[in-house]
This record gives C-alpha cells, sequence and structure tokens, in this order.
C-alpha cells in the first residue's frame, strides 16, 4: 500500500511495503518493547587517543557555572556513547529524568530515540547522543541565548574529538542552534546541511518528544533517518 514501516534489525533499515500505519506500528514497537534505555558509560570506556582530552573536557563540564542553570541543576548532562561514532545525535537540553541521571534522553522521548537508532541499523552504544545544553533549563523552557553561547564550546569540542561522519539535529532547538538560522524545522527538513570546517554533514529531523505528541509525523521522521543514512552512506 505504498507505507513504509521502521523495522529493528541490526543491518540497513529495512523498508518495508506494509499496509499498517506506520505511527500504529512505531507505536506498538514501543510499548511492546519498551526497553529501558540501554546504559552506556557517560564517557565511555572505549580507549582513544583522545582520552586525556575528553577527561578534561567532561571536568570542566562538572565544575561549569558559566550560566544561572548551574543554581538548579542536580548535575551536568554531558553526553553518552561512541567517542569514536560515526553517527552523533545532538538534542536540546536535559529534563528531569536526565538531570536526575546525569545521561541525555533517558525519559519516554529517550526510549523512542532509542527505537529510532535502532531503525537506522544501530545499537544505542554505536552513536553519541548530546544535547546544546548540558544543564536542565527550568520547567523545560527553551534554552536562551546567553545559555547557549556559554555551553557552545563544549558541544564543539566534543564534534571535534568525536569527528564524526553524519550530525542528526533533533528538534528545532537543536537544529536551529547547531545551524545557526531562525528557519522552522518544517523548513530545515528534507535538506543536507554542513557543520563547520570538516563540513560535516546535518540532518534535521523532528524532536521524539514532539513525535510522542503528534504520532502523525513519525512517518515524516523516519523519512529524515532514510535520508540521513543515505547521505552517511555516500559520504
Ligand atoms: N530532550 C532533549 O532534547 N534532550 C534530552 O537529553 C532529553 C530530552
Amino acid at each position: 500500500m505504498g507505507i513504509q514501516r521502521w523495522q529493528l534489525r541490526n543491518v540497513e533499515p529495512q523498508i518495508v511495503e506494509e499496509a499498517e500505519p506506520v505511527a500504529e506500528v512505531v507505536e506498538s514497537v514501543i510499548e511492546a518493547s519498551a526497553p529501558a534505555v540501554k546504559r552506556a558509560d557517560v564517557v565511555s570506556p572505549v580507549e582513544t587517543n583522545n582520552d586525556s582530552e575528553w577527561w578534561s573536557l567532561s571536568d570542566e563540564v562538572v565544575a561549569c557555572r558559566q550560566c544561572e542553570l548551574h543554581q538548579n541543576r542536580t548535575q551536568t548532562v554531558f553526553g553518552v556513547g561512541n567517542q569514536r561514532a560515526d553517527w552523533l545525535i545532538i538534542g536540546e537540553a536535559p529534563g528531569a529524568d536526565e538531570d536526575r541521571e546525569g545521561e541525555p534522553f533517558v525519559g519516554r522521548a529517550g526510549k523512542l530515540l532509542t527505537q529510532m537508532i535502532l531503525a537506522l541499523g544501530y545499537e544505542r552504544e554505536d552513536v553519541y547522543i548530546a544535547n546544546i545544553l548540558k544543564c536542565r533549563p527550568p520547567n523545560n523552557r527553551d534554552p536562551l541565548p546567553d545559555e547557549v553561547r556559554s555551553c557552545e564550546s563544549y558541544l564543539k569540542r566534543q564534534i571535534a574529538l568525536i569527528q564524526p561522519k553524519i550530525i542528526v539535529a533533533v528538534g528545532r532547538v537543536a537544529a536551529q542552534n547547531l545551524l545557526k538560522t531562525d528557519a522552522k524545522i518544517g523548513e530545515m527538513r528534507g535538506r543536507t546541511y554542513h557543520y563547520g570546517e570538516s563540513e560535516t554533514p546535518v540532518v534535521v529531523t523532528y524532536h521524539p518528544a514532539y513525535l510522542l505528541r503528534s504520532p502523525g509525523e513519525k512517518a515524516k521522521s523516519w523519512q529524515d533517518l532514510r535520508m540521513a543514512k543515505r547521505v552517511f552512506l555516500e559520504a
């Protein structure tokens, strides 16, 4: 019927012609399996030549008091995953669950993000996940420009250390701040941007929290991820 579903495999995403609406399939996958987010160490134990740089960066983040957000945080949320990942996923900022656990995307939206990663053909541990902000904004409000500025160098340094082959920005806030644009997310989807001197390709998709509120948009997000996979394979 021309409808595609997300099928969880360890290889390439499988596109299957399928009669069930994609939103229902994804929803049922999430509800049936709802895996506890499988945890990787906050700074992964993978040995790299850059261990000391990772440790000093993570020490700086832990001690950061550059903006007001340090006052109400339980802890900073540095980032998680494979320090040599090909795929870097960037979200907005920690929420309550992440502030409590010290790891990005561990709440409901995190479970959906993990499913999206699986649908791409990877385990959560294969990719690196970080946010624009390392501290939770009160009541999950949007990051303020000075908070983004204060945090920016941390993410830039993470990107320089990881040297990902592709970046997926999830949600408007991540995309706008990473790409320095005011464009709406609907305008940013479906195009490939390039980040920094490395010109790392960036693909934009919806934030998983938005997809939980608007499950009808999941098919579009899957289109974005398939596009990202194509860009990655062609790079
Ligand atoms: N939303 C985000 O953008 N990042 C997280 O880590 C959690 C929820």
